[in-house]
């Protein structure tokens, strides 16, 4: 299983003081340096972490597996259009006034620029994702569209009481081997901590985790190396060593 780690916050951090520390490329290096498989940026509308000089450092500076997310709109189709080689990209439903993705998208009702979107980005040569809620109805929308793979939101269950939780995995590895039959590849990610790691990362099917803000605090106690290597024992664990 691959571990994404989303740098997103990192800038928010920056963004702050309005400086260049700390830098988002530097710190994605120290992840991958810890064993991260790959790094994840969400470039959004209003730039309030990540900004497209970001966008273009990362690109340029880093090779690992690059995961740009984005919502499915022209402009950011047009700037990931302009990446050569980007690996993957995951489109997400995306609110001005929200203080992060709150929601899966609903692909069923989506505008036709998803199709165009997606159509265009796989053209590129990048893995397309949705970002979807663990829900069969989404997840078969998701491969109708020609999606290669969904992002399944791991929001409710991370924010879920710890009683809750096991019901919600469910739910999950229902969405995940719904999602491998239909040959999707099949990732996760939202809110996700050394605390609800460990049921996500046992399903056999999701291959790829994309965990951000609870890594960044983490940093903070004990440094990415730290952190990252942790979360990385926790996924290893979780899949039986
Ligand atoms: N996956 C998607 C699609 C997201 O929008 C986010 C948040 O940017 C994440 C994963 C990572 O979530 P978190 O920062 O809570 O780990």
């Amino acid at each position: 299983m691959r571990l994404s780690v989303n740098i997103d916050h990192v800038a928010t951090l920056r963004n702050a003081r309005g400086g260049a520390h700390p830098c988002p490329v530097a710190m994605a290096r120290l992840c991958l340096d810890a064993g991260a498989d790959g790094i994840t940026f969400h470039l959004r509308e209003d730039r309030r972490h990540i900004r497209d000089a970001d966008v273009r450092r990362l690109h340029a500076e880093l090779r690992t597996r690059l995961t740009f997310e984005m919502a499915a709109t022209p402009e950011m189709v047009a700037i990931a259009e302009g990446l050569p080689g980007l690996a993957a990209c995951c489109f997400v439903p995306e609110k001005r006034e929200e203080l992060t993705t709150e929601g899966g998208l609903d692909v069923r009702r989506a505008g036709p620029f998803l199709a165009e979107a997606i159509a265009r980005m796989a053209a590129h040569g990048t893995e397309v994702s949705l970002f979807v809620e663990p829900d069969a109805v989404q997840i078969e929308a998701a491969a109708r569209l020609g999606a290669q793979a969904v992002e399944l939101h791991t929001g409710r269950y991370a924010d879920a009481a710890p009683e809750a939780r096991p019901a919600l995995a469910a739910r999950l590895a229902e969405a995940a081997r719904v999602a491998a039959g239909l040959g999707l590849a099949v990732h996760a990610g939202h809110g996700l901590s050394f605390e609800t790691i460990g049921p996500v990362a046992a399903i056999p099917e999701i291959s790829e985790v994309s965990i951000g803000h609870f890594l960044v605090g983490a940093a903070l106690a004990e440094g990415f190396p730290g952190a990252v290597a942790r979360m990385r024992g926790l996924i290893r664990a979780a899949r039986g060593g």
